[in-house]
């Protein structure tokens, strides 16, 4: 029989347990950022601040949002909690200033393009996201032959960015598809600009799940004389902006076949994990 081994941790200190609490109840209730930057997004804190020209006191923001005077000290509450977490920054108390995080919010931004961040902010705090965190542990309960159900999946019955979802709920499937071209539409400025050299000498590339196909087009527009394939599902390629034509749009599924090109890109942040 194996032997019994008695528990190896010491009882913590005194010290010790109430710095347990303080950073339980931080781990508990650390949601409430996420929540706070969804508020400032849909009451639109960060372009009303850009707006009134980069600082805003909370009376500006109160009169600029025309929400109730009265809201006045829990507005202040979500302010602090933005300043705390890195969104906001104030240098004088009760005056608040965009940092380049709160900027990315501010609509019609523009940097090589439409910038905005907006749609990832409202996918990421969505009910259908946060109900499919909520269901983790019952999901891990669930002995189910393979192919497993993400979480997500397995609480909706539907797959981020596939037809299901949009059939489920057709909004935040407009949503989370804004959310990935927010992703991909950023960034490829400075890519073409910091790692020029990668491009030079190619003469056809095939952008792999490149989306409505703006990296492509910013490739195309620095680089004329590359011949550029966007890949994409095809619910994805019929929505796609054809614009000048300067990129040819494949529908198809990379798993299938992927155009013929002297390089592939494939560009993503956050790869599904069933993809
Ligand atoms: C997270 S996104 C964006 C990737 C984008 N290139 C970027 O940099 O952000 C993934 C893309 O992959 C596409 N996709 C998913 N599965 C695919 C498949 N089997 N074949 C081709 N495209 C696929 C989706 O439609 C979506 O446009």
């Amino acid at each position: 029989m194996a032997a019994h081994h008695a528990p190896t941790m010491a009882v913590p200190t005194d010290a010790q347990l109430i710095q347990a609490q303080a950073d339980l109840w931080r781990h508990s209730l650390c949601y409430f950022t996420p929540m706070a930057l969804r508020c400032a997004v849909q009451l639109g804190i960060p372009t009303a601040i850009h707006r009134l020209g980069g600082t805003a006191s909370l009376s500006d923001l109160v009169a600029a949002l025309s929400l109730p005077p009265s809201k006045t000290p829990y507005l202040s509450r979500i302010m602090r909690l933005l300043v705390t977490s890195g969104v906001m920054a104030s240098h004088e108390e009760g005056v608040y200033s965009l940092l380049p995080l709160s900027y990315l919010l501010v609509d019609g931004i523009s940097i090589d393009g439409e910038a905005s961040q907006v749609a990832i902010v409202l996918a990421a705090t969505s009910r259908h996201y946060l109900e499919a965190a909520l269901g983790l542990s019952d999901w891990f309960k669930k002995d189910v032959a393979p192919p497993l159900p993400a979480p997500f999946e397995d609480v909706h019955g539907a797959t981020i960015l596939e037809e299901s979802m949009a059939l489920l709920d057709p909004e935040s499937d407009k949503v989370i598809h804004e959310a990935v071209a927010a992703h991909d539409n950023m960034g490829i400025g400075t890519i073409l600009r910091e790692c020029h050299d990668l491009f030079k000498g190619l003469e056809s590339l095939t952008d792999c799940c490149g989306g409505d196909g703006t990296t492509a087009r910013a490739i195309v527009q620095a680089f004329p004389h590359i011949k550029c394939h966007v890949l994409d599902l095809p619910k994805v390629i019929e929505r796609a902006p054809r614009g000048d034509g300067s990129v040819n749009y494949v529908a198809g599924d990379l798993f299938h076949s992927i155009p013929a090109a002297q390089a592939v890109m494939l560009k993503d942040k956050y790869w599904k994990p069933n993809c």
